[in-house]
């Protein structure tokens, strides 16, 4: 990132979307909180599922929850953060 696009960059910005010149840690911040609710979610969904019996729904259900999972891991790495 060039200084004019940098300027451009934080003009636009709210001061909390720039931190200390990182504003991707922010943004994998904000990504890695989304990640873990919709976790949460897709637990309770699986559980529910099993409860009910509803063992294709929780197959499925878990295919997602295993991807949300490997988001999360992907935007915890050092490449994930800086990339
Ligand atoms: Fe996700």
């Amino acid at each position: 990132m060039g200084a004019r696009s940098s300027r451009r960059d934080q003009e636009g910005a709210t001061p909390s979307r720039v931190v200390a010149g990182r504003p991707r840690l922010f943004l994998t911040g904000a990504g890695a909180r989304t990640e873990h609710c919709e976790i949460a979610a897709y637990e309770g969904l699986v559980t529910m599922a099993e409860a009910m019996g509803e063992t294709e729904v929780a197959e499925l259900l878990t295919k997602d929850l295993e991807q949300e999972r490997a988001a999360l891991e992907k935007l915890q790495s050092p490449q994930g953060r800086l990339g």
